[in-house]
């Protein structure tokens, strides 16, 4: 709830463009109904902006949603989707543009939603919920552009502040820089707060760019783009920042190393700062993992050695050098790329399969090097149950498998049960707050009908009539949720019912009255 207050103040500081004068600040517009609803049970909102409201539009994205309305037989299942799969693209668009030096160097600053700031991970799988429906398109109002847009502006940021999380609006946007209303970090690097929106240093937001770069790639072959910007600096800028984090807290003499990032926070809560003079816990030397100070859910680490970020950054670093060794005079880094994916793989093989006493061998969630593991698994993505979702390993993996079970039992602390819902939760939101998130990652990582209709009917069942997918909703309360607007996870909802059309229509044609 803390990320709505901050926001409030944030949204204030945003000029709105004077044809957009009359638009209702998504804000409040998506905590109040709005007619007409949905003609099933729950009688859902629809909560689409008007057309001339809407932040960017996509006729290919229009299509997909009328199309979907004769394979959706559900009528409140239908509106879910109708609200939540456009809702990056209807709200999150802050401004596209080029950059000032570069006039082919097109930008999309794109917000997480109810705060005015883009997150490189937000951006990354926001843009991934439409990735079924890209195509090489050198237009301006594509969804290619777009997506091109998030590459560049990510490579910015990354050039100029690797080890931030979330950035301000670029200066071509003419729109003001947002302000943290938490205590100010105490940080190293030191980064200007007119760049950066908050500098935890996470794994998976460097993963996050590999991710969105292998993706609009593969979509398009576009190899072009990637020789034009900067995308090329901002790889090598990665790859000196996570070899900079491979090393443990003491070297072999026993002298204490020195971090590259330190982080601290005056706060009353622990996953808002970091131990031992913002260090965090002491992590051991060669294990070929890299650390990350914070999780995907800004909170936080335990054991730095967090395996699902480790996880996704060596399977995209790797399909990443695919694109690096198409560029043409880029193969000693593609093949440093593709060595270096390789032996985090090695390391993860090494140091994070464990053996539990009831589940075999499983995926530790942190570990320290020194034996230190976490046994766990948190809603945010990555994490371990979405491991197969990133393409890392196989679904039908053993030791996957023996990982999912616990996860989505009473042995992971985090999984959050009752009659209302029953999903991963974690710290970010608290005790009792299951999040849908979890609930979409686990319809995307299994084959079970079943599963995957009680998974739905809790989602359907559990939006608080607004008819968007929550941050966190209380498994015992439904009038109990966090975030209104989380764009990302409406997109991956709508992303899952694309995904269940190819995979399972039979599922979409029930009833979930
Ligand atoms: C989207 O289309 C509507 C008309 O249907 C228009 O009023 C609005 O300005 C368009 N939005 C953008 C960002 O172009
Ligand atoms: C263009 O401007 C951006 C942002 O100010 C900067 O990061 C980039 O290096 C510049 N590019 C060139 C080619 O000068
Ligand atoms: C490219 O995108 C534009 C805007 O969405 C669309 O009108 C056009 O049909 C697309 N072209 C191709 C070849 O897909
Ligand atoms: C201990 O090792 C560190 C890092 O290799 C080195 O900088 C330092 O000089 C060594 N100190 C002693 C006393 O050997
Ligand atoms: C990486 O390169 C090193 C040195 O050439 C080699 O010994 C090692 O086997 C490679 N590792 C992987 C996983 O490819």
């Amino acid at each position: 709830m803390k990320d709505i207050i901050l926001s409030l103040v944030a949204a204030a500081l945003v000029i709105a463009p004077s044809a957009r004068a009359q638009c209702p600040d998504y804000l409040d517009y998506s905590q109040q109904k709005h007619q007409p609803y949905s003609s099933g049970k729950y009688q859902l909102s629809y909560m689409r902006p008007e057309p001339a409201c809407r932040t960017f539009n996509s006729s290919i994205v229009e299509d997909t949603i009328k199309d979907m309305e004769s394979v959706i037989k559900d009528p409140d299942l239908y509106r879910l989707f109708q609200n939540s799969f456009p809702n990056s693209l209807d709200t999150a668009v802050k401004w596209k543009g080029v950059a000032a030096n570069n006039s082919n160097e097109e930008l999309t600053f794109l917000i997480t939603g109810d705060i005015n700031a883009m997150w490189l991970r937000d951006s990354a799988n926001q843009m991934q919920s439409y990735l079924p429906l890209v195509t090489a398109n050198s237009s301006l109002s594509s969804l290619a552009s777009l997506y091109r847009g998030v590459i560049n502006l990510q490579a910015r940021y990354i050039l100029e502040a690797p080890f931030c999380n979330s950035f301000q609006p670029p200066v071509e946007s003419g729109i003001g820089p947002s302000k943290n209303q938490d205590t100010p970090d105490d940080f190293t690097p030191a980064v200007s707060t007119n760049i950066a929106f908050e500098c935890k240093y996470e794994l998976d937001s460097l993963a996050a760019f590999l991710e969105l770069s292998t993706d609009y790639y593969e979509a398009t072959n576009d190899i072009d783009f990637f020789r034009n910007f900067q995308w090329v600096d901002a790889i090598n800028t990665i790859i000196a920042t996570t070899e900079s984090l491979l090393g443990g807290t003491y070297s072999s003499n026993g002298s204490v190393n020195t971090l590259p990032y330190t982080w601290q926070r005056t706060t009353t809560s622990a996953t808002e700062t970091l131990d031992n003079s913002g260090r965090g816990n002491p992590v051991q030397a060669n294990t070929g993992l890299i650390r990350s100070a914070f999780r995907p859910s800004d909170d936080s680490t335990i054991y730095q050695l967090y395996i699902p970020a480790n996880m996704m950054f060596s399977r995209y670093l790797d399909s990443a050098s695919k694109i690096m060794a198409n560029i043409g005079n880029q193969r000693n880094l593609a093949n440093h790329m593709h060595n270096f994916s390789g032996r985090i793989r090695d390391a993860i093989t090494k140091h994070a399969i464990v053996n539990h006493p009831t589940y075999g061998s499983i995926y530790a969630f942190e570990v320290d090097g020194y034996g230190s593991q976490n046994i766990m698994d948190d809603a945010n993505i990555p994490s371990l149950l979405s491991a197969p979702f990133l393409g890392y390993l196989d679904q039908n993996d053993k030791v996957y498998q023996n990982t999912r079970k616990m996860i989505l039992s009473k042995d992971n602390s985090y999984f959050m049960r009752g009659p209302v819902i029953n999903a991963v939760g974690g710290p970010h939101a608290g005790y009792g707050q299951a999040w849908p998130m979890a609930s979409i990652i686990r319809i995307f990582t299994t084959n079970d009908d079943q599963e995957i209709r009680n998974a739905l009917q809790e989602i359907v069942s559990s939006t608080d009539g607004l008819g968007l997918i929550h941050e966190s909703i209380n498994s015992f309360d439904a009038h109990k949720w966090t975030r209104q607007w989380f764009s990302w996870a409406n997109g991956l909802f709508g992303q899952c019912l694309l995904d269940l059309k190819a995979r399972k229509p039979g599922v979409l044609g029930a009833s979930f009255q």
